[in-house]
């Protein structure tokens, strides 16, 4: 089958090596921006790959929600099975080009929107054929995962972390969308669509590690605890779907501490198979580009559906999740949480708290920053 790549970066340099070396695949055209084609294989006009009547696939690899919607929807219209690891657009658009796909008979696969390298929506697809998926979640960012593990293992400060994940290109020159979690929860969004059939898109509880500091860091250590940003979503037992996410704290013994560096774990609990964790790199080149490349494979051996056409958006519900909280705020606030033990120190508390809905400390930390409080808060994990 032979493939045409849409962006040629980080991600579409490495499809396009590897298309040359897949047994069952081609290197088809390239496109890219009109002035930059310098070579024979590389276009310019989505149209010069849509009437090509020997593309049977398309990578799309530019990111960005547009244009890289219209370019994925003419490929499908014109029946090019098309895989992507673009989550930005998959959160946007993916019932839209599910439903597009499956007019089409052509194929939408897009596990490289999630997790990179490791095979977590590429493993959903499966369990969901003979399971029934529980929960679902785990360390899906490694930028962050990556400033918390140097701010544990090296003592670094916040703004140290950040900036030399920067220099080692994990992060992005405007880290926003992985500091504050968007990044992750744009993935936990894809995961509950190919196990559940359903998109939460409104709803989602989001806090990421951007409030922590070295002294919060220095006191879970002094405690044998370990902080790691996770993205959870699942059933409830009333049958709605949560999604959130926030960091966690987790005793040593717990398989989240041995996630370092830039790693992700990706896991789900499977009602008949349990829980089952997948651990690899997220993220860069050649990782991403092998997530993109078996996409291209699983659909030479069939596959077509990923997210089911009729997928629904919904509104999630964190209102019946409920955990125990570390809480760092002014002391002076102390009394908005239900306190179950607080250390004070020089006007600050550190508080535990009794369990309470993943929504009402969300809503809690909201109320206490628009007043102009600061916190930072992590859940108490098993
Ligand atoms: N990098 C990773 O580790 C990773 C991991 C998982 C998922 N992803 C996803 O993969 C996608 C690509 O990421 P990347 O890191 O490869 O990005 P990148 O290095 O910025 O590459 C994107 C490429 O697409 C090109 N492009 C953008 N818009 C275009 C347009 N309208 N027409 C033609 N070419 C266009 C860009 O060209 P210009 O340079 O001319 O702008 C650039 O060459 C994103 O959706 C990202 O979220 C990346």
């Amino acid at each position: 089958m032979k493939v045409a790549v849409l962006g040629f970066g980080t991600v579409g340099v490495g499809v396009y090596e590897m298309l040359k070396n897949a047994p069952a695949l081609e290197a088809g055209p390239v496109l890219v921006r009109p002035g930059k084609e310098d070579t024979g294989f590389k276009v310019s006009s989505i149209a010069a790959i849509t009437s090509d009547p020997e593309v049977g696939a398309v990578a799309e690899v530019m990111g960005g929600t547009h244009p890289a919607y219209e370019y994925v929807s003419a490929a499908l219209e014109a029946g090019k099975h098309v895989v992507t690891s673009n989550k930005a657009l998959v959160a946007a658009y993916g019932p839209e080009l599910a439903k597009l796909a499956a007019d089409h008979d052509v194929a939408f696969l897009f596990s490289a929107a999630c997790g990179g390298g490791v095979p977590f929506l590429h493993n959903i697809a499966l369990a969901v054929e003979s399971d029934r998926i529980k929960s679902l979640g785990g360390i899906l960012n490694g930028t962050t995962n990556f400033m918390l593990d140097a701010m544990q293992s090296r003592f670094m400060s916040y703004p140290d972390a950040l900036a030399e994940a920067q220099a080692l290109g994990y992060a992005e020159a405007d880290p926003t969308a992985d500091v504050s979690g968007l990044d992750a929860l744009r993935k936990i969004m894809l995961a509950c669509a190919v196990a559940y059939g359903q998109l939460p898109d409104e709803g989602l509880c989001r806090e990421g590690i951007e409030s922590i500091t070295a002294d919060d860091v220095n006191h879970f250590q002094s405690k044998g605890l370990t902080c790691r940003l996770v993205t959870s979503g699942g059933l409830s037992e009333n049958g709605s779907l949560f999604a959130y996410i926030e960091p966690v704290l987790f005793p040593a013994s717990a398989p989240e501490c041995s996630v370092l560096k830039n790693f992700n774990m990706a896991k789900y609990d499977g009602e008949n198979a349990g829980r089952i964790v997948l651990m690899g790199q997220g993220a860069g080149r050649w990782p991403t580009a092998s997530a993109v490349v078996r996409d291209l494979c699983d659909i030479l051996h069939g596959r077509r559906i990923m997210m089911k056409p009729d997928c629904l958006r919904v509104a999630a519900d964190n209102s019946s999740c409920a955990h125990s909280y570390y809480v760092r705020l002014p002391e002076s606030e102390i009394s908005r949480l239900p306190v179950e033990k607080a250390e004070c120190f020089e006007g600050v508390a550190r508080v535990i708290t009794k369990p309470l809905s993943v929504l009402e400390m969300h809503q809690i930390a909201a109320e206490l920053r628009k007043e102009g409080g600061s916190l930072f808060f992590a859940a108490l994990g098993e």
